[in-house]
């Protein structure tokens, strides 16, 4: 991301209305939160006790009295240092709890989120960016929740506590001291400020000379035959530069700001000697308590330091803050209404335990499934399907086809209730579908894309993902169905075969054939295939044409496929062309027809002819 975009997230003040409602997840954790808070209170006044201890000693040499009476401030000053380790230990360990706590109750409640969000907010969003910007932007709070809260609270206090030993004592020279801390505010706010700021920046250049270097030393042999070796040295140079830059910055604001606080804190210590010194030599005030009003001054620049430090860092982290509790705050459009789920909460305490009837009360089985008049856009303004009517009954499959762009791939994203209709229905046996349970629907949809996603693990593993209680033997029967027993039974480990990140160490083919077997598992009464033989070589896409026909039976089907050798068998071709339906019929009526389907399959068989042709000659 560019530097621009680090400094707008300075610029803003600080929105103390966004840390109440982030800090509400600290407030779960009150085990742990009221022995931090009153360890951070203690810590400050234990501090602040200190050079009390000094005063008492001084006092004691100074009127004269047995220095054996020193043993007192002594174990004073030694039970205090004790007291201080013990909270220390505490402070830490409720510390690293809450913000462990908080990182884990954040990262929860977004993934449950984002589990539930629909489709329409993923077309937003970028995945990636999401999960990166997500783990990061957590982190980030629960740190600041957790350590920041406690520098927060021990800075605070800390001043309080030396602005009320001093106060109590000698409030005139009291004020002279306390008269360095508004200059000492001002410098640390904007030194922190602008010095978290250039960290940042060096963080960014140094993670873009890495990927540079990575991209570089990886894409040599690019660079060489291009010829490019120059430019790439120079774009490198130039980041070096970038880089240089901001840490000459950074070292330039810590060599003006440190200097500038101790300055300040010497200027404190010279004004209590000054005036202090004066009220000693006139017996207003012991020497003691001059020692402390000089140690006091010189104190104030560490707890005004952490708190400019925490703020800089609120300010910081606010963009991260606003983001995570956005989308907390970003409910499903798509989910059971209040009726749906009466209905579920109805049924489920009848105790009725019929299979033909599903959790919301109406039958499990799906017979019919009808598009009434539907329209929709997905954003509003341009239909993407417009009045569209179709009845599929059970046992049947669907082949769309058409072109890039018509309308397939949304007709199989309504029937999912990915999308809902913008006008029209969607019946499922007559009842329109957002009166049914979406858990229930979506449990009955099978579905294999394009580029299946399959996770890191085994074979095994990937098919059982559809259905959880499967046994060993229905995933084998399933991969049998699909035509997939035989290539997993040529891996070394058969079934228990490790398949890497993604499935990387299988081919797209196979990926496809796991995937297929993994929708037939879940027994789905609804089957779509989206593409799924588009970039298969033409064995595969024989081995699931035949998978296909027996999975197919019983269920509605839909298939979309640019290869109609896929789809000749279909009860149904649909050409889409512009959300509409153009033509209809079986692959031989279509072919009688004469029209697009003719024309498509025509150009199609062609080019696989001329393709047979050269490979054979
Ligand atoms: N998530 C989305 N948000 C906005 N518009 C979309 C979205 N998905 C698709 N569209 C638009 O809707 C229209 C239909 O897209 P769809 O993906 O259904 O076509 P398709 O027939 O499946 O095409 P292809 O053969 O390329 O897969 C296109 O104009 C497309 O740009
Ligand atoms: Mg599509």
């Amino acid at each position: 991301m560019s530097q621009p975009y680090i400094e707008e997230e300075f610029r803003n003040k600080l929105d103390l209305d966004l840390w109440k409602r982030i800090s509400k997840f600290a407030l779960g954790h009150k085990r742990l939160l009221i022995p931090l808070t009153s360890s951070a209170l203690l810590l400050s006044v234990v501090e602040a006790l200190f050079p009390f201890a000094t005063k008492v000693a001084i006092e004691i040499v100074e009127q004269g009295r047995p220095v054996i009476e020193v043993w007192k401030p002594g174990a004073i000053y030694f039970s205090l240092a004790v007291t201080l380790s013990i909270l220390v230990l505490v402070f830490i360990r409720c510390a690293g709890g809450i913000s462990h706590h908080i990182s884990h109750d954040i990262k929860r409640d977004c993934f449950q989120r984002l589990q539930e969000l629909e489709f329409a907010f993923y077309d937003a969003q970028p995945t990636g960016w999401l999960i990166s910007r997500l783990t990061a932007d957590c982190d980030r709070l629960s740190r600041i929740l957790a350590w920041g809260f406690l520098d927060l609270v021990w800075g605070v206090f800390y001043v309080l506590a030396m602005s009320a030993v001093m106060l109590a004592i000698n409030w005139k020279l009291a004020l002279v001291v306390l008269s360095t801390i508004p200059p000492l505010i001002v410098i640390s706010r904007f030194f922190q400020k602008r010095m978290l700021l250039a960290s940042r920046q060096i963080r960014k250049h140094n993670a873009r000379i890495t990927a540079s270097y990575n991209e570089g030393i990886a894409g040599v042999k690019t660079t060489k035959t291009l010829g490019r070796e120059k430019q790439a040295l120079s774009e490198f140079e130039g980041m070096s530069t970038d880089m240089y830059g901001a840490s000459v910055r950074r070292a330039m604001l810590g060599a003006v700001y440190l200097p500038l606080v101790m300055t300040i804190g010497s200027i404190g210590s010279g004004l209590a000697l000054w005036y202090g010194g004066h009220s000693v030599l006139s017996g207003y005030i012991s020497l003691g308590t001059l020692v402390m009003f000089i140690s006091f001054a010189g104190s104030f620049f560490f707890p005004i330091n952490q708190i400019a430090m925490v703020l800089a860092e609120m300010q910081g982290a606010q963009a991260a803050g606003e983001r995570v509790m956005g989308l907390l705050a970003t409910y499903p459009k798509i989910k059971d209404s209040e009726e749906v789920k009466n209905r579920i909460a109805t049924y489920a305490e009848s105790s009725s335990m019929d299979p033909n009837i599903a959790c919301d009360g109406y039958p499990h089985i799906i017979n019919q499934i009808e598009f009434k008049n539907l329209s929709f856009s997905y954003n509003d303004k341009e239909a993407v399907l417009k009045n569209f009517n179709l009845t599929v009954t059970r046992g049947q499959t669907i082949a769309l086809v058409g072109p890039s762009g018509g309308g397939k791939s949304t007709i199989v994203s309504l029937v999912s209730r990915f999308y809902e209709p913008t006008e029209g229905q969607l019946l499922f046996n007559d009842v329109d579908y957002r009166k049914r349970s979406l858990d229930w629907l979506q449990g009955q949809l099978g579905i294999v894309l394009q580029t299946p996603h399959l996770f890191n693990g085994s074979i095994c593993e990937n098919i059982r993902y559809g259905r959880l209680d499967a046994t060993d033997e229905e995933i084998i029967e399933a991969a049998k169905i699909v035509n997939a027993h035989e290539f997993v039974m040529k891996l070394d480990d058969g079934y228990e075969t490790k398949i890497g990140e993604g499935g990387a160490l299988l081919s797209t083919g196979e990926k496809q054939l796991v995937s297929f077997a993994r929708a037939l598992i879940a027994n789905p009464q609804i089957f779509i295939m989206d593409e799924a033989t588009s970039s298969i070589d033409t064995e595969t896409e024989k081995l699931i044409q035949e998978g296909m026909s027996k999975v197919f039976e019983g269920r509605i089907s839909f298939v979309i496929a640019h290869r109609l050798s896929t789809i000749r068998s279909a009860d149904q071709i649909l050409v889409i062309q512009k959300g509409e339906i153009e033509e209809q019929g079986t692959h031989e009526e279509l072919l009688a027809n004469r029209g697009h389907y003719y024309e498509l399959y025509v150009n199609q068989f062609r080019r696989e002819r001329v393709r047979q042709e050269l490979e054979a000659s």
